[in-house]
């Protein structure tokens, strides 16, 4: 059974065999989340998004899919590229959002990370509604059959913080 933490924090300073990465399609990097794990990590992570570019994910990385690499300099081993979806207020993305954890811990598997930290994905720039995010990330993880033994959601602010401890109780 995999064991679900909240912890208040930033993401790049986390010892864990991998964080998840809220990136974008391009894999070339951005702000929030992303910026940050690229500034930590240094150029290591960039070069081999590149590579992913130029080989398999030639058109980018669709949404609600992942892709591992190197973390650099980061603590953990591998960080794993996500593409969460934007929020839209006349289309019903969910399942999307819901993938991106499914697949994050997927690839999490195949690399044998047994802790995984994510970030709230999709609920910075990409406008998700924090309440709602947090419970599909917690119900999905919850869902998701999985030998990663620990997950745990680093939140940046009190409020993601409190979105995501509340799915617990
Ligand atoms: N550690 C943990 N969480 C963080 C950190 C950090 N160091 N920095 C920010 N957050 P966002 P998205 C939180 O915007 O909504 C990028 O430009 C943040 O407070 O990073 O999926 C990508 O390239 C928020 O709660 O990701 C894409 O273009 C959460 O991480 C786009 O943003 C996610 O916010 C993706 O948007």
């Amino acid at each position: 059974m995999v064991t679900i933490t909240c912890v208040r924090g930033d993401i790049t300073r986390q010892h864990v065999d991998a964080v998840v990465n809220a990136a974008n399609s391009s894999l070339l990097g951005g702000g929030g989340v992303d910026g940050a794990i690229h500034r930590a990590g240094g150029p290591e992570i960039l070069n081999a998004c590149r590579d992913l570019r130029a080989g398999h994910y030639g058109k980018g990385l669709p949404t609600g899919q992942a892709v591992a690499t190197t973390a650099g300099r980061l603590p953990a081993r591998w960080v794993i590229h996500t593409v969460g979806p934007r929020w839209s207020n006349s289309e019903d993305r969910s399942a999307l959002l819901a993938s991106c954890y499914r697949e994050s811990l997927r690839v999490a598997d195949e690399l044998g990370a047994t802790t995984v930290a994510f970030p709230a994905v999709s609920t910075g720039i990409y406008g998700w509604p924090l309440d709602d995010g947090a419970r599909i990330a917690v119900n999905t993880v919850r869902e998701t059959e999985t030998a990663v033994r620990e997950v745990r959601f680093v939140l940046f602010d009190e409020a993601a913080y409190a979105a995501f401890a509340a799915q617990q109780d």
